[in-house]
């Protein structure tokens, strides 16, 4: 085809990628290019912003190394991680809502099968006890596997630190539910913190006046063969930030209630001299065949 025009353009791109063998990369192909050229359409965009928005890719790219994955973060700030997240896993309005990994998880720590582990590794902060269950429609969750990861008094994760290593981890752990569906453990209580905002999508942020504060939160990853991977934060509730999480993650579900105490004795029995916070949380799993049904 010659004499191409910005209308006619898009027919042909869809009609040279119209032989793709796999169907769904056709679809996921051609869908990308119509929505591209609309863009460029409604926008009007000009030379010299598409140069610039190619030169800001790049310099995402550049960002990312072995730990930090600048792009993730541009998906999540722009509310695509959740959006994927949400229409993957529809729940039922009884069972734990769904929500973005976000980039510190760390695979491969070492499992504690036991009850009450301290996870804050020494770092300061306010006394937290969490004591959790897991729960499925028809009783406790015996013997899932939970990680627990989160950030420190100061908002950083231990990742973020220099000399980081897997073996010098902190608030971070993996637990195994006991019999009852129940694990627990002694960590800090956690505060809201800033998205990291030194590379590009910290500029993307600036130049829209967007708040880069994430509240309070907690990350959780529970599995359980027979169950849908649940991934989900518990947030605390009345934080400041809840309506305005910089990464649109915040769900009804994953509010929870983390209740102050005076000093006195624990729920592990440790007699603790400051005030402490318990959170007592429930998280409801949902089988792998009805999430299956919920999304398709
Ligand atoms: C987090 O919760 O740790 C997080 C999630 C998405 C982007 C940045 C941080
Ligand atoms: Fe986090």
């Amino acid at each position: 085809m010659r004499d191409i025009d910005e209308i006619t353009i898009t027919i042909e791109v869809l009609r040279r990628l119209s032989d793709t063998p796999d169907p769904r990369l056709r679809e996921i192909l051609q869908a990308l290019v119509r929505h591209l050229h609309q863009f460029a359409r409604d926008t009007g965009i000009t030379e010299e912003e598409w140069l610039q928005g190619i030169r800001y890719l790049t310099e995402t790219g550049q960002t990312c190394d072995g730990v930090r994955q600048e792009f993730v973060l541009l998906s999540d700030t722009l509310g695509l991680s959740q959006l994927v997240v949400s229409q993957n896993h529809r729940r039922r309005e009884q069972v734990t809502e769904q929500t973005i990994l976000g980039p510190f998880f760390i695979q491969g720590l070492p499992v504690t099968t036991g009850q009450g582990m301290d996870i804050s590794g020494g770092t300061h902060g306010e006394p937290l006890f969490i004591t959790a269950r897991v729960m499925a429609s028809d009783g406790p969750v015996a013997a899932a596997t939970v990680d627990v990861w989160q950030a420190d008094a100061d908002g950083l994760y231990d990742v973020q630190r220099s000399g980081w290593s897997i073996d010098r981890s902190q608030l971070r752990a993996t637990l195994i539910t006991d019999v009852d569906g129940r694990f627990s453990c002694r960590s800090i209580l956690p505060k809201s913190y800033p998205i990291p905002m030194d590379g590009p999508v910290g500029k993307m942020m600036r130049a829209t006046r967007r708040s880069p504060m994430r509240p309070a939160h907690i990350h959780f990853a529970i599995q359980k063969a027979g169950f849908d991977p649940l991934v989900t934060h518990v947030f605390v509730e009345g934080d400041e930030f809840l309506e305005s999480d910089a990464v649109f993650g915040v769900r009804g579900s994953c509010i929870g209630s983390y209740e102050r105490h005076a000093p006195g004795v624990a729920p592990d029995g440790t007699t603790v001299g400051v005030p402490f916070f318990v959170l007592d949380h429930v998280f409801r799993l949902e089988p792998a065949e009805e999430a299956r049904q919920c999304t398709s």
